[in-house]
């Protein structure tokens, strides 16, 4: 080709090529000020600055020396918004302003004036809003993206702009924490395009895995061209199990469907979905990866489960019912019941008031059709509760502050649909969010001190009821501060009553939330200060007449664990709160070392609740944003942690994996040994942990973990593990034998994955 006219060919495709917005971005990411309280007036464009101090952003305030655990508190930044950035752009859909993400709500202002709050854009001319941190989709982790039409009249181009964002903190970690990218930039093709794969998982169908993949024009002018490439591999064995490549187009406003389906196989694969645009830029990428079933088919036959061991306190009403699958109908007989504990024969409920103290063996028999089962099952009358870790459902990590009766109840009525109770979980707790909030104008409590409900939650009494119907456990959540981390009354002077309440509900578990009780408690150095409050409590509840178990929660401050049984406590958060993130899940579950002598019977270490499921901590759920391998993680190491077990998620929409993770008898059965031992790192190779813990029948549970982004080989030097001999090997998770095996065990471990082994010895 003639040279001149080979330049014109690439200078018409490098016009082709560029990308339609200019791509220049503002940061925001630097030269902010703060100051903590509150102020209408600090959104001003031309306030007088006097009194803030320079703060970093991407860093939490306590981070930086402001102590303040709750409130409110405000951002300034001035920058410049460059008129090229308007008039190099094509598109001229917005201006896009991105504050990253915030804890935990936030309200913002451009020039004075309110763009929005907590990532939602408000009109031009709205007044702020004294209640924006009473919105549930606050928490946490959501970007807080503000689009602006660029003819928008809070806009100041070519001019120095002033963004002020009013920050309010629930709990833990405050002010904007970055997380996102922070900036001010025109919105590109990609920003109008959807296509979140991850939104709708795979779904089981017969032999096969299905996916349907959505991808949405949010614009309403542009036309999406391009090609879409879907290409997925299995995570261990490197081979492919899908290329596909095509042609789409969608027009403004509209989207396109794509379906494919792969058969089901015994480690996740790896998609990567690539949408190449027409007019060039950078593609986008989405990552996946598909769920597989480990667990196998519940049988038929009758299998008793649940813990071996259970402690009451004598006097006090009992109520349990005995875990057991198989096919419906099942008959229940027990030998031994003590008292006037009865059994209804068709459900396996035990109920009735526990014996005076005294160990009774409990001989159980299942039976059905196809078979029986029996089991002993210890009941310890006496002082201790809780002689495994609890197992249950608890509000928080799905619902957060949005969560009202009836999805209580649904949640109880889903643990006995799907089976959930058959295979041990029995507590179906409340978190935060029942009481009246602190700042209504409301009165808190009744003339005698008696703490009122909130129209979520009209009659507790009949909500404990119907979770009692369904042989299950009620629990409650407070604090011992004025208000809950959510702005709702808390206990503070009125544990006496508050304890009488619960009661009075049926209650039979607590969570006592730290929260606010830092307005109390001056010296957070000061160990009797941190224990005075949770002690006060446990002196309210030995004065009624229920098993109450008692759960710390206080994040770990003062080396809870040390002294959290002597305070009354039969568990005790070690840790500020997770979130369904790799980054957070690891970084929690393998830091629990140091606390590990300090569980057992009575007394665990709560490294918070599971993260699988549909979560969202707001009235708008997510799947789980952990990998269908972290998530194996997730529960292996939990139970070998021996760490409380509450399922965090939506279980109406319980979909057959997350059903099928929650349902390994063997694996629970490692959490609820009766020796309570909690695992510790033993071998830590490169990216291989490997975790083990004594169990009560001699074996030795282990969990090998790939804690690096490829899968690993890795040989497990059973003497290292105290293994001598050849002990036979059982994959708990597949429930099966290995055989025996000496020296050197060889495993295969996916990233961020795990196998979980048992070694049986002779005692
Ligand atoms: C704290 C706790 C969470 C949850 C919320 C409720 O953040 O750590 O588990 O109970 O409060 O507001």
């Amino acid at each position: 080709m003639v040279p001149f006219l080979r330049r014109s060919l690439q200078a018409i495709l490098l016009l082709f090529a560029l990308p339609l917005a200019s791509g220049e971005a503002v940061r925001l990411d630097g030269g902010w000020t703060f100051k903590p309280g509150d102020n209408p007036a600090w959104a001003a464009p031309s306030l007088a600055e006097g009194g803030w101090k320079p703060i970093k952003v991407g860093l939490a305030w306590q981070k930086q020396g402001y102590e303040q655990l709750q409130g409110h508190a405000w951002y300034r930044l001035s920058f410049t918004l460059p008129e090229r950035l308007r008039q190099d752009d094509r598109l001229k859909e917005g201006l896009r302003l991105s504050i990253g993400q915030v804890a935990d709500f936030d309200e913002c202002y451009l020039n004075g004036q309110r763009v929005g709050a907590n990532g939602q854009v408000a009109p031009p001319d709205s007044a702020p809003d004294p209640d924006f941190w009473k919105a549930d989709e606050g928490l946490p982790g959501r970007p807080r993206v503000y689009v602006l039409r660029p003819d928008d009249p809070r806009l100041r181009w070519g001019q120095v702009n002033v963004l002020a964002v009013r920050v309010y903190m629930v709990s833990g970690w405050g002010g904007l924490t970055g997380g996102e990218p922070m900036e001010a930039r025109m919105i590109d093709h990609a920003d109008l395009t959807s296509l979140e794969p991850a939104r709708e998982p795979f779904a089981f169908e017969g032999a096969r895995l299905t996916k349907r993949v959505l991808l949405t024009n949010r614009s309403s002018r542009w036309q999406l061209r391009g090609t879409l490439e879907i290409q997925g591999a299995g995570l261990l064995s490197g081979q492919p199990v899908l290329a596909r490549r095509l042609q789409v187009r969608v027009a403004p406003g509209g989207h396109q469907e794509v379906r494919f389906a792969i058969p089901q196989r015994e480690e996740a694969c790896r998609f990567t979905y690539r949408l190449r645009f027409q007019e060039g830029g950078v593609p986008m990428e989405r990552i996946e990866e598909s769920p597989y079933l480990l667990t196998p088919k519940t049988r038929r036959a009758p299998r008793i489960n649940g813990p071996q061991v259970l402690g009451a306190r004598p006097g006090n009403p009992f109520l349990w019912t005995i875990p057991a699958s198989g096919q419906r109908p099942l008959r229940f007989k027990v030998q031994g019941l003590p008292g006037d504990l009865r059994l209804d024969p068709a459900s396996g409920m035990i109920e009735g008031t526990t014996p005076p103290a005294g160990t009774y063996p409990l001989r159980i028999q299942a039976s059905n059709a196809h078979g029986s089962d029996t089991r002993t099952v210890d009941l310890v009358a006496g002082p201790r509760l809780a002689l495994t870790p609890p197992m249950g459902w608890n509000s928080w990590n799905a619902w957060g502050l949005a969560v009202d009766e009836e999805k209580v109840v649904a949640s109880a009525r889903t643990f006995v649909e799907k089976g959930l109770r058959d295979h041990g979980w029995n507590y179906v707790n409340i978190d935060d969010g029942w009481e009246i909030p602190e700042n209504s104008a409301a009165p808190k409590r009744e003339a005698d001190g008696r703490i009122r409900v909130n129209g979520k939650f009209p009659d507790m009494a009949r909500l404990g009821r119907r979770i009692h119907e369904q042989g299950l456990r009620f629990g409650i959540y407070s604090s011992p501060g004025p208000a809950t981390c959510g702005g709702y009354t808390g206990s503070y002077g009125f544990e006496a009553q508050d304890a009488a309440s619960y009661a009075a509900w049926g209650v039979d578990y607590l969570k006592y939330d730290w929260c606010s009780y830092s307005t109390v408690a001056k010296n957070l150095t000061s160990l009797e200060e941190l224990q005075k409050p949770y002690r006060k409590m446990d002196q309210a509840l030995r004065q009624v007449n229920r098993d109450i178990v008692y759960s710390l929660c206080q994040y770990g401050m003062g080396d809870v664990w040390t002294w959290g049984e002597a305070a009354g406590g039969q568990l005790w958060r070690t840790t500020y709160d997770i979130d369904d993130t790799w980054k957070k899940l690891s970084a929690i579950g393998f830091a629990q070392t140091a606390n590990a002598a300090y569980a057992g019977p009575g007394h665990w270490n709560d490294p918070d609740m599971l993260v699988v499921g549909w979560v969202g901590w707001g009235p708008s759920l997510h799947p789980s944003r952990l990998t269908p391998d972290e998530q194996y993680t997730h529960l292996s190491l939990w139970s070998l942690l021996a760490a409380p077990l509450l399922i965090g998620c939506d279980l109406t929409r319980l979909d057959a994996f997350t059903l099928n993770l929650l349902t390994n008898d063997e694996v629970l059965a490692v959490d609820q040994d009766r020796l309570g031992r909690q695992a510790t790192p033993v071998i830590q190779e490169g990216s291989i942990q490997v975790w083990a813990r004594e169990l009560s029948d001699g074996g030795l549970a282990f969990g090998v973990f790939n804690l690096g982004e490829t899968a690993a080989t890795y040989r497990v030097d059973l003497a290292k593990l105290g293994l001598q001999g050849s002990p036979q090997l059982r994959d708990l998770w597949r429930q099966k034998d290995l055989g025996p095996s000496a020296g050197a065990h060889p495993v295969r471990v996916a990233p961020h994955g795990v196998v979980l082994l048992k070694a049986s010895r002779a005692r």
